[in-house]
Formats: C-alpha cells, sequence, structure tokens
C-alpha cells in the first residue's frame, strides 16, 4: 500500500466511483420531525431563534403530517404547550390535554404516520422544571409517578411511541411497568437516555415556553464533561427496559454517540438540538456558510457516528434535498 501502488485518489475521480465507495448514507426514514403543538385554532406561528420552525394548532397537523410523510418523513415527535400551567403540570397528562388531542388528530388524520411524545414536565409547570418540586428540589421519586402517568395519557390516546426526556433516575422502569400493567406492552421506549445540560437548548425553551423560572437543570441533566456517566446512565436505561437509546444534544456530542454504539447492541437516536439548527440557519441567513450543504454535512457526521436515528428540525428540509 505504498505510493505510487496505492493511491487514494483513484475513487474519488467522479461521483460514481464516490457513491459507490461511500460509507455513510441518510434516509428520510433515518429522520424523526419535532412538532410543537399549541392551543386556538389556525396558527402556525414562525419561531423567531428558528426559522423555518412553526408553533401550530392542533387543525394544522393533518397538513403537517400530510407533507412529512410526502417526504418519506414517516415520524415526528410531538411537544405541547398547554394553555395554562400548574406547579405540578397536571395538563400534562389531562385527558383532553393539547398533546392528547394532537395525538388523536394525527391517529384519525393520518393513520400511519409513527406519533412520538416528549414524556416531560418542563412545558406544563409554572416554575419551569422537568419534575416536581419539593422544598426546593426536583423531587426524584414523586415525579417518577407523573411521568407514569403523562405516558399512559400518551398511550391511552394513541401514541405508537413515548420519548421520556426529564432525566429522572428509574423514569424507564416506572413507565415500563404502568404501560405493560394497561396492556400496552408493545409501545416502545426512546429514552433520553444522555442528555446533556446543555446551552443547546436555548431557542427551544423559546418554543416551548420551558424555560426553569429559577435555577438551572443541572440537578439532573448530565455535567457536559462527563463520558463515563454517559456509559453508566445507558446501563440503567438498558437494564429498565428502554428500546431506543437517545444521545443529546448530537454534534457537540459525537464521541458519546459513537461510544454508545461501540457498548451498546440497541438502536441509538441522535437530538440534533435546537441551537444546532438555529447556528447553522443564522450562519446561512448572513451569508457565512452555505446552509444546505452544511445541514447535509452535520447530519452526516452523526450518523457517522453511529446514529441510527437523528431528531432534526431540519427532516424536511433533508428529506427534499434526499428526494431531489
Ligand atoms: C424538555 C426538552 C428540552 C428539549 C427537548 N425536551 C429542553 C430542556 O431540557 O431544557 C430540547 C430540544 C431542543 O433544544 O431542540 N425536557
Ligand atoms: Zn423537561
Amino acid at each position: 500500500m505504498i505510493f505510487p501502488e496505492y493511491r487514494a485518489r483513484r475513487l474519488r475521480q467522479n461521483e460514481t466511483f464516490r457513491a459507490l465507495v461511500r460509507e455513510t448514507t441518510i434516509s428520510p426514514a433515518n429522520l424523526v420531525y419535532p412538532l410543537f403543538v399549541m392551543p386556538g385554532k389556525g396558527i402556525r406561528e414562525e419561531v423567531s431563534s428558528m426559522p423555518g420552525v412553526f408553533r401550530i394548532s392542533v387543525d394544522q397537523l393533518a397538513k403537517e403530517a400530510k407533507e412529512c410523510m410526502g417526504l418519506g418523513v414517516n415520524s415526528v415527535l410531538l411537544f405541547g404547550l398547554p394553555e395554562k400551567k400548574d406547579s405540578k403540570g397536571s395538563g400534562a397528562h389531562a385527558k383532553d390535554g393539547i398533546i392528547q388531542r394532537a395525538i388523536r388528530e394525527l391517529k384519525n388524520t393520518a393513520p400511519a404516520l409513527t406519533v412520538c411524545t416528549d414524556v416531560c414536565l418542563c412545558e406544563y409547570t409554572s416554575h419551569g422544571h422537568c419534575g416536581i418540586i419539593i422544598d426546593k428540589v426536583v423531587d426524584n421519586d414523586s415525579t417518577l409517578e407523573v411521568l407514569a402517568r403523562i405516558a399512559l395519557s400518551h398511550a391511552q390516546a394513541g401514541a405508537d411511541m413515548v420519548a421520556p426526556s426529564d432525566m429522572m433516575d428509574g423514569r424507564v422502569a416506572e413507565i415500563r411497568g404502568i404501560l405493560d400493567e394497561n396492556n400496552f406492552h408493545m409501545l416502545p421506549i426512546m429514552s433520553y437516555a444522555v442528555k446533556y445540560a446543555s446551552a443547546f437548548y436555548g431557542p427551544f425553551r423559546d418554543a416551548a415556553e420551558c424555560a426553569p423560572q429559577h435555577g438551572d437543570r443541572k440537578s439532573y441533566q448530565m455535567d457536559p464533561a462527563n463520558v463515563r456517566e454517559a456509559l453508566r446512565e445507558a446501563t440503567l436505561d438498558v437494564e429498565e427496559g428502554a428500546d431506543i437509546l437517545m444521545v443529546k444534544p448530537a454534534m457537540a456530542y459525537l464521541d458519546i454517540i459513537s461510544r454508545l454504539r461501540d457498548e451498546f447492541d440497541l438502536p441509538i437516536a441522535a437530538y440534533q438540538v435546537s441551537g444546532e439548527y438555529a447556528m447553522i440557519k443564522a450562519a446561512a441567513a448572513n451569508g457565512w456558510l452555505d446552509g444546505e450543504k452544511v445541514m447535509h454535512e452535520s447530519l452526516l457526521s452523526i450518523r457517522r457516528a453511529g446514529a441510527d436515528i437523528i431528531i432534526t428540525y431540519f427532516a424536511k428540509e433533508m428529506a427534499r434535498l434526499l428526494n431531489g
């Protein structure tokens, strides 16, 4: 393999050779599109820090579902903005809550679409934390029951998969338990197994109005400095019955995706979060980067690191590019 016998450029000569030896691909089927659902009618308002991303009312979901499926993006991840918030986040498991109505609407109008739901409390609590607060701290064990109720209410409304994002200890087991007791043993759990306390969630917190009103999320989300801890978190979730392990954010944590890919045999999902999307969009709007090429390259890097599934606000745009 010494020059000139081996010339690496031989197989880079033209696109046909390059395509023949390409190691990583992206398909619309790998992508999950996040949707923000809000109360009201006929609403479609753009999130200012996320150009091209809209908060929509329930009646707009059928149209959105049709567009996704037309592009080959067959899965969505739902986030809800409730009409009102309280200290216990009771809107999250209300039978007629925003997510429960959104799920029913999608199941009625687009039954073939796979509807995944974010299971958390922060959009529904007045204090904006992902759990129940007792004595000024987010109380782990009392939060578990509420999370389980939320997951069950999503399942009962017709969700195809639940995705707990709260980072409480033991929540996968608790959710698996209540789902099985209620005959939802076939409903998978995509666990936000490795979720860092990241500043890249900024635009999402505007979109979902869920920024913590006091303090931060560092007592439950992971320290960005840690990798061994990610393996422990993932191990626990596997033992508790997770079906898919998620890493979040994606681009600043490609090493974590790669480690999980090597150490575990479950499917890996990565969440390319709001801040990653916003950075690329902002640079493109200024003419500083080619937005389309950087979108493609960033998604490729996440797949190359080992993610099977990518949750991304670029899902429709990337699918359009792939479909030519
Ligand atoms: C709620 C939740 C967050 C995101 C997904 N679910 C925000 C947070 O934890 O503060 C972030 C998604 C994004 O930034 O795109 N627990
Ligand atoms: Zn939360």
